[in-house]
């Protein structure tokens, strides 16, 4: 792409003037937006930027080790793994309210964040992935009337509490531009295209109580389902395809024997920005196959649903 390889130089030469021989931290999400953000800079400034990947046990299956090795193996950045899982996990046992798991998991986010910030000495700028969209949404929102649907998850009024300074090199991107720089960039295809994961991770996809059965579970179900979405060749036609553990056990047969396990709700929704949505008219031979994959394979679930509801008046995510 002409334009994005002109833009990829420019913004080299940018981030090198405003950086000098300061280090800089980044928070890798394994997110398309980070993940370039992260790929650009340290295209700039080499060793000078250290990432790091918080991985606070609620992640898909396989995914920290590939947004990890993906970024250390095949591009060589720095990147610190932050595995916390026993820390969240500890602190989110026994909580249900969605908004409760939501916040306990947005402070302990930024004090692991931070905690390891500080042990990178010297560090001065702090990068993100803030697109153009992002810029106005809080410039047309700041000071109007709110109402908070679900505390999302940033980490907003960091930078000003560690001391640190901004490095915003995809400000003036929307995302379509943010994808083909990052292809410009060499980032593999399949990473650019994946679809959105909320920071809270499967926390929310686990509505009530999160325990590691239950994660278990989840991670096995949604591994079945994506590869049945990829499969079918329909993952590029969908925002968004995750499965929710439903906090009920239902009865089933299987074999001679009755079984008491839990149920759990497929959902895929096509949609262009996240704000609305639509459910993804999946024919009923891929849903009744993919039930049955899921049912015979993971062990734990016995009933499986689709979730039909359009956003508004539901979320994409079930809490
Ligand atoms: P909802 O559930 O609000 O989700 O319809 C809209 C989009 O936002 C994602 N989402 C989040 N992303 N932090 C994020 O980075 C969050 O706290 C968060 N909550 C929801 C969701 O996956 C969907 O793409």
């Amino acid at each position: 792409d002409w334009t994005m390889g002109a833009y990829r130089e420019i913004m080299v030469e940018k981030i090198r003037e405003q950086v000098g021989d300061k280090k800089v931290i980044c928070a890798l999400s394994g997110g398309v937006d980070s993940s370039v953000a992260a790929a650009l800079i340290h295209e700039a400034i080499g060793d000078q930027l250290t990432c790091v990947f918080v991985d606070h046990g609620l992640l898909r299956k396989n995914e920290a080790d590939e947004v990890v090795g993906m970024f250390r193996d095949n591009m060589n950045l720095q990147v610190i793994h932050a595995d916390e899982t026993e820390l969240f996990l500890g602190e989110l046992d026994g909580q249900s309210d969605p908004e409760t798991k939501r916040k306990i998991i947005g402070k302990l986010f930024i004090d692991v964040f931070q905690k390891y910030a500080d042990s990178i000495e010297g560090a001065e700028f702090l990068a993100q992935g803030t697109l153009y969209p992002d810029v106005i949404e809080s410039v047309s929102f700041s000071g109007g009337p709110s109402v908070t649907i679900k505390s999302h998850h940033n980490v907003g009024g960091l930078p000003e509490k560690m001391g640190l300074k901004l490095v915003e090199p995809l400000r003036e991107l929307f995302k379509d531009e943010v994808r083909a720089l990052g292809r410009e960039l060499g980032l593999p295809d399949s990473f650019i295209g994946r679809h959105p994961f909320p920071g809270p991770g499967l926390a929310i996809r686990c509505p009530g109580e999160i325990t590691r059965e239950k994660l278990e579970i989840l991670r096995e179900a949604d591994a079945i389902y994506i590869d049945q979405i990829r499969k079918h060749g329909l993952y590029d036609e969908i925002w968004q395809a995750f499965v929710a553990i439903l906090p009920v056990r239902t009865v089933g047969v299987m074999g001679d024997g009755r079984t008491y396990d839990y149920a759990c709700a497929l959902r895929a929704v096509t949609s262009v920005d996240g704000m609305t949505a639509d459910y993804y008219p999946f024919s009923h031979e891929f849903l009744g196959e993919t039930a049955t994959r899921i049912i015979n394979e993971v062990k734990g679930i016995n009933r499986c649903t689709y979730d039909i509801t359009s956003k508004p008046p539901g979320t994409i995510e079930w809490e």
